[in-house]
């Protein structure tokens, strides 16, 4: 059957909403329908993990913005709790460091993680790739994305790597607005001049004029004195950078709660309210956090609008979209 096959696979054209930058795609890993559909199969397979329960979706669901299902942290197979909030998995093609530390430096190298994680998927590499060799199907959607029936994990992280990269979100109300084709509420337009203006100061941050709302970079935003968490640090180990973490994108934040990389917030109000108050300071504080110990004294009106144009954010196309879905459905 396998010698039948014909290697060919079909350049992936990502379509790029309005306002969002060209990807810069890796050369050794071009996207590929072959390679996409295989990479979502792949997200949605239950056997990379140890006892055939646990997929990269059981911790990132579409619907939530790809988040643990409301979890501040997640849990693995074995019950074990980690200490981090499932990142969403939006605009990652976008990246260029990955986890909440940024210890990973590839979508590539990132897909390699969860499966031999304790505290995830918990099983081998060398026992998952058995299984999958074992099936009726893997072997030869390898060969139609990649020219080859023998499975490893480096092939797997590429195809899910390919998948990602097509988890675009750029068609929410915000967007309508900011390309001028749709209106907003009054309140969410309020709350769009806090939001780009020094009154709120997100923007720095979180910029709108990259099409992101993130500028992907490692930042201390004064969540504690002293954090329990070194984040960057623990990967640089330059005393500098603890506290600091990957900013997350804003786009479908209200789906995606709790909040912050150990999920203390519960709701986007109590995320508003922290930076109103202003942060706690630390000797690595952000500078572009401004209102350390005097506030940004916003209203309640103000909260309010601010509030509104968060939840403008969320893109009804993208948490629907059945191309991101399980295939197996
Ligand atoms: C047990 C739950 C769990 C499973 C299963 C899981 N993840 Fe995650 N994911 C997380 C958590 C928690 C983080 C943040 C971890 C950290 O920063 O240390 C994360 C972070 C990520 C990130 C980083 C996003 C960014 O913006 O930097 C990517 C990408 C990702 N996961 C993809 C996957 C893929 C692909 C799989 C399957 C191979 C997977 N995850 C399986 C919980 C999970
Ligand atoms: C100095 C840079 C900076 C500024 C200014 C800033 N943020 Fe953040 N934001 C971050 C960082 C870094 C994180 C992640 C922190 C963490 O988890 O430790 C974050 C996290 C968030 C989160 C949680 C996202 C998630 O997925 O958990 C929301 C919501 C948020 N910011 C909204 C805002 C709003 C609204 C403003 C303006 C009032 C703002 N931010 C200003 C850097 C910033």
């Amino acid at each position: 059957m396998i010698e039948e096959l014909v290697y060919d696979p079909t350049p992936y054209e990502l379509e790029l909403p309005l306002g969002l930058p060209e990807m810069v795609i890796p050369e050794d890993n071009p996207l590929t329908k072959e390679g996409v559909a295989l990479g979502r199969k792949l997200f949605y397979e239950k056997r990379l993990s140890g006892d055939n329960t646990m997929s990269c979706a059981s911790c990132h669901n579409q619907a939530l913005g790809f988040t643990d299902n409301g979890k501040a942290v997640s849990t693995g197979i074995d019950g074990v709790a980690g200490n981090r909030n499932a990142m969403q998995l939006i605009n990652l093609g976008y990246g260029f460091s990955f986890f909440w530390d940024g210890r990973s430096k590839s979508l590539e190298d990132q897909a390699i993680e969860p499966v031999p994680n304790p505290i995830e998927m918990h099983e081998s590499w060398p026992n998952a790739m058995d299984k999958l060799q074992a099936d009726d199907e893997y072997p030869s959607l390898f060969y139609k994305a990649f020219g080859t029936d023998e499975i490893d994990s480096n092939l797997v992280a590429k195809a899910i790597a390919q998948f990602e990269r097509t988890l675009i979100s750029g068609n929410s109300p915000a967007d309508a607005f900011v390309n001028n084709t749709a209106d907003l509420s009054s309140s969410a337009r309020l709350g769009f001049i806090i939001y780009t203006t020094e009154k709120g100061d997100c923007f720095h941050c979180h910029p709108v004029s990259n099409g992101l709302y993130t500028d992907n970079l490692f930042r201390n935003n004064g969540l504690d004195e002293t954090s329990l968490d070194s984040g960057l640090a623990a990967v640089t180990k330059d005393p500098n950078d603890l506290g600091k973490f990957k900013v997350p994108t804003l786009r479908n934040i209200a789906q995606t709660a709790p909040y912050m990389h150990d999920g203390r917030f519960e709701t986007l109000e109590e995320v508003i309210e922290h930076y109103n108050e202003g942060g706690h300071a630390s000797a690595t504080i952000d500078p572009l956090m401004k209102h350390v110990g005097t506030g940004l004294n916003l209203a309640p009106q103000e909260k309010q609008n601010l509030l509104d144009f968060l939840n403008s954010l969320t893109d009804e196309e993208f948490l629907n979209n059945e191309d991101f879905s399980d295939p197996n459905l």
